[in-house]
C-alpha cells in the first residue's frame, strides 16, 4: 500500500493548474445511461472514482476510454439493470446510476452504498423523490429494487439539501412524462455542471444553481460534448498549501467564485487574495489569524475543505472554533493532527483548535477518507521534519498527481510503494 512522505518546512511558490471536477466528472459519466451513442468529454481527471466508475458503467454494458484529452463514453442498450455491492461499496457515488437507469429503462437494482468514514449518509431522499416521481421500491437483501413503467413529473420538496439526492432525481426527471418541480434542491456548481451536459444532450432543465429546479420531460435524450467544470475543492486545498507554507501560489485554471466562501475566510485570517477570472493567488504572510468556520451547502463554506481549513488553523495565532453541519462523523483527521503535536478539542459536531504557528512535528499518521488525507498532507508541509501519511490511496480516489503538483511548487513530498 502506497504511503506518502512529505518534510515540512518549504515554502511553495509557483502557479499550478487544477484538474477537472471530480465530484462533476463522476455524475456526468453516469448520465450518459440516458441516451445511446458515444458521449464526448473534456477536463475528466485520471483517478481512482473515475476508474471506479467507468468498471460499474461497463458492468452495465457502457463502456468508457480515454483518447488523448477526450473521454469517451460509448453508452448502448444495457446488458444489466444491476450495480452490485462489490462495485458500489468501492463508491458511494454509485448510487447516482439509480436515477438514470430507472427512467431511461423502467427498472433498477443497485446496492445500497452501506456505511462510510464521515457520517451514515443516507439515501432516504433520492428514494423518497423516486416514489414521487412514480416508481415502485423495494429494499430488500441490502439492494435498491426500482420499477416503474414511465415516470410521471411531479412537485417534489427535499426535506434537506442533499447533493447527490438533487442530482439523481434531476436525471431521473429529464425522461419522465410532464413537468418536475424540485424544491429545496442543492446548489452546488457541480449541479449546475450536470444540469448544462443534460439541456446539452436536449433535457429541459432550468433554475439550476438556485432552490428551485424546473424539469419539462422529455421523450429522449442523444450524447453530446462537455468539459468538465475545474475542481473548486482541490483549487482550494491548493490555496490552502501556499498559504499554510507561507508562500505565493497562483492556482490556475479554476473558478475563483466557487470558492468565495474560502477566500473570505483566508482574507479574514490576514491573507491577502487576488485573482482573475480564472486564477487565485494566494500572497505570502509569516502569521495569520485564527478564524472561526460553519460548513453548509453552497454557497457556504464547503465540509470538503473544512479538514484542510483545519491544519491551517492548527499553526494560526489565537483559537478557531469549527463547526460541522453536513456530517455528523466528519472530525476522524483530527486524532491524526493531534499526533503532529496540533492542540484540538474535538465535541460532537464542534472542534476547538488552539493555534500555534509553530505547534507541528512530524509522524507517521493514517488517512481516513479523501479530505482528511489532504489536511494530513497539508499539515506535513509545515509539521518539523518527516510526516508519513499511511493508507494514501484515499487521496488518489480524488486529486490528480498532487505529489506531483505540490513537489512543482516546492514541496519536499514523494511516495512510497
Ligand atoms: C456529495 O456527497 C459529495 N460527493 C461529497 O464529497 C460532499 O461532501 C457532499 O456532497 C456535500 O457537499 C460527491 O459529489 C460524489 P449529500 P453526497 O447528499 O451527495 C444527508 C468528497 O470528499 N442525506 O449532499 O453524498 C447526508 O447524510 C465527498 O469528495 C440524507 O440524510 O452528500 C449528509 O448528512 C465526500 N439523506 C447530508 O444529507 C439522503 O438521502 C448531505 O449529503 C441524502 C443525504
Amino acid at each position: 500500500m502506497d504511503k506518502m512522505v512529505v518534510v515540512g518546512g518549504k515554502t511553495l511558490n509557483g502557479e499550478v493548474r487544477t484538474s477537472g471536477a471530480k465530484n462533476s466528472a463522476l455524475k456526468v459519466l453516469f448520465s450518459t445511461i440516458l441516451a445511446e451513442g458515444t458521449h464526448q468529454f473534456q477536463n475528466v481527471p485520471d483517478l481512482k472514482d473515475i476508474q471506479s466508475t467507468s468498471e460499474l458503467l461497463a458492468s452495465l454494458g457502457i463502456h468508457c476510454e480515454r483518447n488523448g484529452q477526450d473521454f469517451l463514453v460509448h453508452s448502448g442498450s444495457l446488458k444489466s439493470m444491476e450495480a452490485s455491492y462489490d462495485l458500489v461499496r468501492k463508491m458511494r457515488a454509485s448510487i447516482l446510476c439509480l436515477g438514470p437507469m430507472l427512467a431511461k429503462y423502467g427498472e433498477a437494482v443497485v446496492s445500497l452504498p452501506g456505511g462510510c468514514a464521515i457520517g451514515s449518509r443516507p439515501i432516504d431522499l433520492h428514494i423518497e423523490g423516486m416514489k414521487a416521481l412514480g416508481a415502485e421500491i423495494e429494499l430488500k437483501e441490502g439492494y435498491v429494487r426500482a420499477k416503474a413503467k414511465k415516470l410521471r413529473g411531479t412537485t417534489f420538496l427535499f426535506e434537506n439539501i442533499t447533493v447527490g439526492g438533487t442530482e439523481n432525481v434531476m436525471m431521473a426527471a429529464t425522461l419522465a412524462e410532464g413537468t418536475t418541480i424540485l424544491e429545496n434542491v442543492a446548489k452546488e456548481p457541480e449541479i449546475i455542471d450536470l444540469a448544462e451536459y443534460l439541456n446539452k444532450m436536449g433535457a429541459k432543465i432550468s433554475g439550476h444553481g438556485t432552490a428551485v429546479m424546473k424539469i419539462e420531460g422529455v421523450e429522449k435524450l442523444k450524447p453530446a460534448s462537455h468539459s468538465v467544470m475545474p475542481d473548486r475543492i482541490e483549487a482550494g486545498t491548493l490555496l490552502i498549501a501556499g498559504a499554510i507554507t507561507g508562500g505565493e501560489v497562483t492556482v490556475m485554471d479554476c473558478v475563483p467564485h466557487h470558492i468565495e466562501s474560502l477566500i473570505f475566510k483566508l482574507k479574514e485570517a490576514g491573507f491577502k487574495i487576488s485573482t482573475t477570472a480564472s486564477s487565485v493567488t494566494v500572497q505570502p504572510l509569516k502569521q495569520w489569524d485564527a478564524v472561526d468556520i460553519t460548513t453548509s451547502p453552497y454557497p457556504q463554506f464547503p465540509t470538503d475543505l473544512q479538514a484542510q481549513f483545519m491544519s491551517l488553523m492548527t499553526v494560526a495565532n489565537g483559537t478557531s472554533v469549527i463547526s460541522e453541519t453536513v456530517f455528523e462523523n466528519r472530525f476522524m483527521h483530527v486524532q491524526e493532527l493531534m499526533r503532529l503535536g496540533a492542540d484540538i478539542t474535538p465535541k460532537s459536531r464542534v472542534a476547538v483548535v488552539r493555534g500555534n504557528p509553530n505547534g507541528l512535528t512530524g509522524a507517521p499518521v493514517m488517512a481516513t477518507d479523501l479530505r482528511a488525507s489532504a489536511c494530513l498532507v497539508l499539515a506535513g508541509l509545515v509539521a518539523k521534519g518527516e510526516t508519513t501519511i499511511n493508507r494514501i490511496y484515499h487521496l488518489d480516489r480524488g486529486y490528480e498527481k498532487m505529489e506531483i503538483k505540490l513537489g512543482k511548487l516546492g514541496a519536499s513530498i514523494s511516495r512510497k510503494s
